[in-house]
């Protein structure tokens, strides 16, 4: 592609995607903890899963090192194993996928709607087999799956587990928060996302007898932790050790950002609401005619990802080589995702139709969103965008 002439000033500092918005308060909490000499797992982690669970509305939280290990100790308590057929949507983080194949079992490709970007009941139910254990939805970009629907249209014996790293706060159509749906429902709280602590993750769900599975597996298969070994004068050094289990406990640092960007998430939610109004009127006044991905009601959408449709037939602009000139113009644009059955690791897939993927995958774009943005940065990339698009259509 030729170099293009830039019209408008470019920015010296790139707007990178998904920049945590981190206060003065998050610093002063993880000083705090660090001074109270105990960071690993404690009652910081404690307090945190309470307040989680009270925010979201489920009876239990278990909080773990990464929504990675979050969805493959949800399968894991799923009894998912060889020989069991998951169905996951191909556009998606491979996280998603490979919790399926940790455990020996075979993740089934399914395909999503074209205009919500997720998974239907029917693009679920066209991948059924006599051998599906479990789905996994994704709440893509933050959209609230209607789960009630989907547990409706399957099998009494398939769980559904739920993929929310991007959907903390969204809302499910009866106005439950994502979380509360009963199911398996793991969240992120890796770097970029909307409620950050660096790294970490959660689990919600209601059955407390899985939850309590949960913190054994989390912490090697010990049935007590330090904490409680430490501070509870009854418990006794040796703990249980019954099951095997993994390394994959959250830590108070943690924790101690994660209360304070909790509090905060609600006005930092509100921030990424008038954001994406902001790139939605300006994209319509310029009038090059892009599609974003679309939610039925505000507030079932937490918006962690602006995902937009650029259609060479509309902007004469390839969406790669849109992507490369944004970049070049400072701006962090990316794209969500390759799906994830394009990928060598998953080239032998079993999978269905995937025809929307597929044509998605050639257009979606995910423009920079985020708390700390301003409507100038908006104006900024949509004037970008703009510019490119002009100058390829007048070379038509
Ligand atoms: C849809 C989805 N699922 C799972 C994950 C994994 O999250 P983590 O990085 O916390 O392991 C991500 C990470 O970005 C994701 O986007």
């Amino acid at each position: 592609m030729e170099p293009e002439p830039l019209k408008t000033l470019l920015r010296s500092e790139y707007l990178s995607f998904g920049k945590p918005d981190f206060s003065e308060e998050e610093i002063a909490a993880v000083t705090r903890v660090m001074r109270s000499g105990w960071v690993g797992m404690g009652s910081e982690t404690l307090a945190f899963e309470k307040e989680l669970s009270a925010y979201i509305g489920a009876p239990e939280v278990v909080t773990v090192n990464s929504c990675t290990s979050a969805l493959f100790l949800a399968l894991l308590v799923e009894d998912i194993g060889p020989g069991d057929e998951v169905i996951v949507p191909s556009l998606t983080w491979c996280a998603t996928a490979n919790a399926a194949l940790y455990l020996g079992a075979t993740p089934v490709f399914c395909d999503v709607d074209p205009h919500s970007m997720c998974v239907t009941p029917q693009s679920i139910v066209a991948q059924l087999t006599a051998r599906t254990k479990a789905v996994v939805v994704v709440h893509y970009g933050g959209y609230a799956v209607d789960v009630e629907a989907l547990r409706r249209a399957l099998p009494e014996d398939v769980a559904i587990v739920e993929d929310a790293a991007h959907a903390l706060g969204a809302r499910y159509p009866d106005g439950s928060r994502v979380g509360a749906s009963g199911n398996t429902v793991c969240f992120s709280f890796y770097a970029n996302k909307n409620l950050s602590t660096a790294d970490g993750g959660a689990i919600a769900l209601s059955d407390q007898v899985k939850a309590e599975r949960l913190r054994r597996l989390r912490m090697s298969g010990m049935d007590s932790n330090a904490w409680s070994r430490y501070t509870n004068p009854s418990t006794t050094f040796v703990a249980g050790l019954a099951e095997l289990g993994y390394k994959m406990n959250y830590t108070d640092l943690q924790a101690a950002i994660g209360r304070v960007q909790l509090r905060r998430l609600d006005a930092m939610a509100d921030i990424r609401q008038q954001i994406v109004v902001r790139y939605c009127n300006r994209t319509e006044a310029l009038g090059w005619g892009v599609d974003f991905q679309r939610a039925v009601r505000d507030d079932c959408h937490a918006r962690h990802l602006l995902v937009g449709i650029f259609d060479l037939a509309r902007t004469g602009i390839t969406r790669n080589d849109l992507l490369l000139a944004l970049r070049a113009r400072n701006i962090g644009a990316s794209i969500h995702y390759q799906p994830l059955h394009t990928m060598p690791l998953y080239s032998d897939s079993v999978r269905g139709e995937l025809s929307v993927t597929e044509w998605l995958a050639e257009r979606i774009l995910t423009l920079p969103i985020g708390a700390l943005m301003t409507y100038d940065d908006v104006d900024y990339v949509t004037s970008q965008l703009a510019e490119l698009i002009a100058g390829h259509r007048c070379h038509e």
